[in-house]
């Protein structure tokens, strides 16, 4: 038997965490730490610089990133983050060469066969996101058994974008209103973004407060086309294999500066 902890944001390992934290970091005031998104997603990218930039194969910076991926997803959880977005494969990413995409489908099955154990135990529930039936079978079957293992899992939301892109995304979640619509069930006019936002992967989860994404590109690449209309960006230089708990604890004090308005105007 596992022992599942229920989702608590103010556990008393998230507390511990932060009290770890604080000699590092330099908030305006302990309160920042109240701050915490409850979305976070993030776009790893410089795996291949890294790689080149050790002489290595571009397989071995993928490798390298998904040892900086576990540690990312730990300190996520200890903190009590509600949502963490993963940008692993997306559906661009099949154009790139065989060897490497062969590499990246063998770190799928790598990942999952490590660490599912412990992400069950610590009451992570698992979602992909992206059109797992265009996947080899055996990638396929280890994301549904992951999906199905931990569907009941109330701690951490874990969305790994697997064959993804955000407007393939908006496009499923039109036709899913089209289908509701011939079938009777919704009237065209009565369509808003509360029902187009139930019908994308994330349904049920909040939208993207930050979007982290490393390397020193500044783009959103197809991420969460929807989901991060108000996210705040944080665009730290580092290659991926080489980012630290450390500098994402940064890019969460970055975010708890950040004055969010939505469009609306300070009070
Ligand atoms: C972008 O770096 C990164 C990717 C396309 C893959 C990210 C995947 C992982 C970190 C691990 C696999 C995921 C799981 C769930 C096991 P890039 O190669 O485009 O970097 P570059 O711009 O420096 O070439």
């Amino acid at each position: 038997m596992t022992n599942k902890t229920e989702y608590n944001p103010l556990s008393r390992r998230a507390a511990a965490a932060l009290q770890r934290l604080l000699p590092f970091l330099r908030p305006k005031s302990a309160a920042d730490f109240t701050r915490l998104p409850e979305h976070v997603a993030i776009i790893m990218d410089g795996n291949g610089r890294w790689a080149k930039r050790h002489r290595l194969r571009i397989a071995l910076g993928h490798r390298q990133g998904t040892e900086t991926l576990r540690e990312i997803i730990r300190h996520t959880d200890d903190l009590g983050i509600r949502s963490l977005s993963l940008y692993a494969f997306s559906t661009e990413n099949w154009n790139r060469p065989r060897e490497e995409v062969a590499a990246l489908m063998q770190l799928i099955l790598d990942f999952f066969a490590s660490e599912i154990d412990e992400l069950d135990a610590k009451n992570v529930r698992i979602l992909i996101l992206g059109e797992k039936d265009a996947l080899p079978d055996q990638q396929r079957e280890t994301l549904l058994s992951a999906e199905r293992r931990t569907a009941r899992n109330t701690g951490l939301r874990l969305n790994i974008a697997i064959n993804y892109g955000g407007r393939a995304e908006l496009v499923r979640a039109a036709q899913l209103l089209c289908d509701d619509a011939l079938r009777g069930r919704i009237a065209p006019e009565q369509i808003n973004e509360r029902m187009l936002a139930d019908k994308l992967y994330t349904h049920g989860q909040s939208d993207v407060d930050l979007l982290i994404r490393t390397s020193g590109e500044m783009r959103l690449s197809n991420f969460l086309l929807y989901q991060c209309a108000y996210a705040e960006f944080v665009f730290p230089k580092t290659l991926w294999p080489d980012f630290t708990v450390h500098e994402y604890d940064k890019a969460l004090q970055v975010f708890a500066g950040r004055d969010r308005r939505f469009g609306g105007r300070k009070a």
